[in-house]
């Protein structure tokens, strides 16, 4: 059986749309901003009122201070940043339900063989590569299945407004980097310690980020892995199920 999702299924288009599909035997997941929907039951009729979840980022910040909470003043260097921002002002704007989870460099095993920040790390210096790596930015990296689970618990207990999901642990990314290296059991002299000035890249990247996760903590009860652990995770066989 095929599964179609539709959007605004309340409104006066999406209503019929969901009588073709169910009558064309389609499975239905429907949608709409009101918990209350005028659809006769169905077997294989499901509706849900929306709660909105956006998943945003530390570059929301200018990397002045460091370890942000959720009520600090917005104030984007680079574009990406900027991008965040409105798409977060729209986020703010919904009427209804919504939660906007920001977030810190995620690490963990990819499964679309994309490599991320730490896989990179690892997989360059296995290849015995120098990698040049900034140390003068403060992150606390955060591991992919805490941020995951975080997300679940917001959809879980519609628990509304921002919230920042990151690890607890900060450092520079240089630091993370070695870190890496001594996991992998590989030499960090191959890594450099680099400031942003020395690449003449286009776009500035905030300095100090981080997060305080404090609220997560308490209203989610967030707990996430030490990157010491997130490493293990990310390196053991069956990291991704
Ligand atoms: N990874 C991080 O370190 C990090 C840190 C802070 C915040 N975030 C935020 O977390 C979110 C997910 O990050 P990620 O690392 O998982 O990114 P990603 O690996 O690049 O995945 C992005 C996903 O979005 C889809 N996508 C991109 N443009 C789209 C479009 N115009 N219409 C529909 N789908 C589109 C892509 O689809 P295709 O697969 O089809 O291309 C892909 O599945 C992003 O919003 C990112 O800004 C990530």
């Amino acid at each position: 059986m095929k599964t179609v999702l539709v959007t605004g299924a309340n409104g006066f288009v999406g209503y019929y749309l969901v009588q073709h599909f169910l009558r064309s035997s389609y499975r239905v997941v429907a949608s709409g901003r009101s918990k209350e929907h005028s659809f006769p039951d169905h077997p294989h009729f499901n509706y849900y009122d929306s709660h909105f979840i956006f998943l945003s980022t530390d570059f929301v910040f200018n990397g002045e201070r460091g370890m942000y909470s959720e009520e600090e003043q917005r104030s984007p260097v680079n574009y990406y940043g900027q991008t965040k921002v409105f798409a977060e002002d729209a986020v703010m704007q919904y009427p209804f339900q919504w939660s906007i989870v920001r977030t810190v460099l995620v690490y963990g095993r990819s499964a679309n063989g994309k490599l991320n920040f730490v896989e990179h790390v690892a997989a360059a210096l296995r290849r015995n590569e120098t990698l040049r790596i900034f140390h003068d930015q403060v992150r606390t990296l955060t591991y992919v299945e805490d941020l995951a689970s975080g997300i679940v618990d917001i959809a879980e207990r519609k628990a509304e407004g921002i919230f920042h999901l990151s690890g607890k642990d900060a450092m520079t990314v240089y630091e993370a980097a070695c870190k890496v290296a001594q996991f992998i059991g590989q030499n960090d002299s191959q890594i450099q310690p680099i400031c942003e000035g020395d690449l003449n890249a286009p776009a500035q990247r905030p300095k100090l980020t981080g997060f305080t996760i404090t609220k997560a903590q308490k209203d989610l009860g967030y707990d996430p892995v030490s990157f010491e652990t997130g490493l293990q995770k990310t390196f053991q066989s069956n990291a991704v199920s």
